[in-house]
């Protein structure tokens, strides 16, 4: 949720650790700050409330120093204020902490400091963590050993920085529960909560696994478990380039992820289609044929977008493999004390790897003896540790409002399941028309980008309502799912998805000439059943736009020949081999939330509330 960015080196920090903030500022921004180690001793911080050009605009013009820490906050404990803002310091100003996460047990802490004299200056939960530390670091404890004795003591998670005046030579970094990563340069290191803060100064990275600790100097670093034990890390390659975390010339980064979807797909696909089979070949999948053959169900696990491509997902799966296939929200499953299947096939999706919720659900089903896949976008991140899986190349997505990664994923479940479908009971012919069809996706997902200017108009006159419908059935319903989210998230209008069927139970009430009704119809057997579905709206007067295909439009064309068309407004994608129709019919639906955000006004990249990777409950 919130970015951590921080510096040790031979050179003078605040511009790197400010650049790095504007990278990481996606994971919150309602506040941001620095410490930094000042040459003639002491910390020098500077903290502001509001978007880092705030604090920005604060910054002395002087600030040397050659070791600092950085953050850029999304409130959890206090509401954003300059007090509120990290770094937070002891009453000494010795100590500096920075923090991704939420101390639990911050009431018992809070109680233990004000009984002991010690006036907190803001709310948060973070604040406390600087007074014990520098509690603990009496005169003879190193600094690792005050942090770790602190830590020992939080319930809850937490991504912490520490900088120490007294060895402005080193950072002490921990992680549980919300990432820590470790930049190694020349002569120089950083750590940050995400690459994107690193890939200006190094590609060599190491991730802290829970429970870790790292004493980061120029040299280099190393780690220990909170006992102190050493542990051992290898640092490796990252992918990614510069250019990739810039929106080259583009006003949001959530258009310029839009856009790249056909490239994003290729690499999604690439390599991973096999011909000669007509099966799909996932590198990072060690299930043997037996194994497959002794799955009795697949249980996809995620949270928001990613639980919706895990719904379309659970339906491919069960569609090709004949395997009986559900999705879950991650967040529920480990709530509810699920029963464990041991012949069953756990999926974990998410785009971050970093997802509180979808981490733990991946933890509690491998404690218990299930096994679980992968699919997830970050290289190295946490989830993609914990299981074997498929990465879905997708590069970096920026935006909070997940796009290219959203489609990378219906398209990676589509090769998992084509490669499950394979080993059971799916022919070759079937195969090879599914192998096809995922070849043909990148071009076709060009092609209904081609229609952004008719989406815009379209979405220009949504953005003029307050709430809209988007409704779907089978494998129109996820996709209806995502849309209403993306509308909701990045333009503020209400959006709600129903089954299409489920609208004469309820929610038909609401529809009256002032609320949109997005109709999801893909051009498969039901769409004879959905086209009627729609009459139910049209009879209410509800203003009707169809994303469909082929077949949906000549029926449109069709009603008007003859009086009167069935949509005010058709928004037509390519014909598909219909389990993948999800990842063409979804691209429209981004466009229209995207250019009602911006008709309105709305930063789409950054929306109100939320974060790009929700590493907190
Ligand atoms: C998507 O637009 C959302 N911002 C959000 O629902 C996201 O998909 C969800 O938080 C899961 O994130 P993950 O894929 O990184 O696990």
């Amino acid at each position: 949720m919130c970015g951590i960015v921080g510096y040790v080196g031979r050179r003078d920090c605040a511009p790197i650790l400010m650049e790095g903030l504007a990278r990481v500022e996606y994971r919150g921004y309602d506040s941001a700050g620095l410490a930094v180690a000042a040459p003639r001793g002491g910390l020098r911080v500077v903290k502001r409330a509001g978007r880092l050009a705030r604090l920005h605009d604060a910054l002395p013009r002087r600030l040397a120093g050659r070791a600092g820490i950085a953050h850029t906050r999304w409130a959890t404990h206090g509401e954003p204020t300059d007090a509120n803002a990290h770094p937070h310091t002891d009453a000494s100003g010795r100590i500096a902490v920075v923090h991704n996460g939420i101390v639990e047990n911050v009431s018992e802490l809070r109680a233990e400091l004000e009984a002991d004299g010690v006036a907190l200056a803001g709310e948060t939960d973070t604040e406390c963590l600087a007074h014990l530390i520098a509690r603990a670091a009496g005169p003879g404890t190193a600094l690792e050993d005050a942090v770790r004795a602190v830590l020992a003591r939080v319930e809850g998670t937490y991504g912490v920085a520490v900088l120490d005046a007294e060895h402005p030579d080193r950072l002490v970094v921990a992680r549980n529960g919300s990432p820590v990563i470790l930049g190694v340069g020349e002569r120089e290191m950083l750590v940050a909560s995400d690459v994107a803060a690193l890939v200006r100064h190094t590609r060599q990275v190491a991730h802290l696994d829970d429970g870790e600790l790292a004493v980061v100097e120029a040299g280099g670093f190393r780690t220990l478990a909170l006992d102190a034990t050493p542990t051992s890390k290898r640092p490796f390659d990252i992918t990614w380039s510069i250019e990739q975390f810039d929106k080259d010339g583009h006003e949001h980064f959530m258009r310029k992820e839009i856009l790249e979807q056909p490239e994003a797909l290729e690499r999604a696909l690439r390599g991973r289609l096999d011909d000669r089979f007509a099966t799909a070949v996932l590198g990072g999948v060690e299930l043997t044929a037996r194994d497959v053959l002794g799955i009795r169900r697949v249980k996809l696990l995620g949270c928001g977008s990613a639980y919706y491509a895990a719904l379309a997902g659970a339906q491919v799966i069960e569609s090709l493999a004949r395997t009986p296939a559900d999705a879950e929200p991650a967040s529920e499953f480990r709530y509810r004390d699920p029963v464990i299947e041991r012949d069953a096939l756990y999926v974990a999706v998410s785009q971050s790897g970093e997802t509180l919720d979808t981490l733990v659900a991946v933890q509690e089903v491998k404690r218990r003896g299930g096994r679980v896949l992968g699919v997830v976008n970050v290289v190295g991140s946490t989830i993609a540790r914990e299981c074997e899986g498929v990465y879905l190349h997708a590069g970096p997505e920026i935006s909070v409002a997940s796009t290219k990664v959203f489609t990378s994923m219906l398209a990676s479940l589509g090769l998992l399941a084509l490669y499950l479908a394979r080993v059971r009971d799916l022919g070759p012919a079937d195969g090879a028309r599914v192998v096809a069809g995922l070849r043909a996706l990148p071009e076709q997902v060009a092609a209904v980008l081609e229609g952004e200017d008719a989406i815009r108009a379209v979405a220009e006159r949504v953005a003029a309502h307050d709430s809209a419908f988007f409704i779907g059935r089978h494998r129109g319903y996820p996709v209806a799912l995502e849309g209403a989210q993306k509308l909701k998230e990045v333009s503020y209008v209400h959006a709600e998805a129903y089954p299409a069927s489920e609208l004469k139970h309820g929610p038909l009430a609401l529809v009256s000439p002032d609320l949109p009704v997005v109709a999801v119809l893909p051009d498969d057997p039901l769409l004879d059943k959905n086209l009627s579905f729609v009459q139910q709206v049209r009879a209410r007067r509800g203003p009707l736009i169809a994303v469909t295909q082929p077949g949906g439009e000549a029926a449109h064309h069709a009603a008007a020949a003859t009086g009167e068309g069935l949509f005010d407004e058709v928004l037509t994608v390519p014909a598909c081999e219909p389990e993948l129709a999800p990842v063409l019919l979804t691209v429209p639906l981004q466009l229209l939330a995207y250019h009602a955000a911006v008709a309105l006004d709305r930063d789409a990249d950054q929306p109100r509330n939320l974060a790009k990777s929700v590493t907190v409950e």
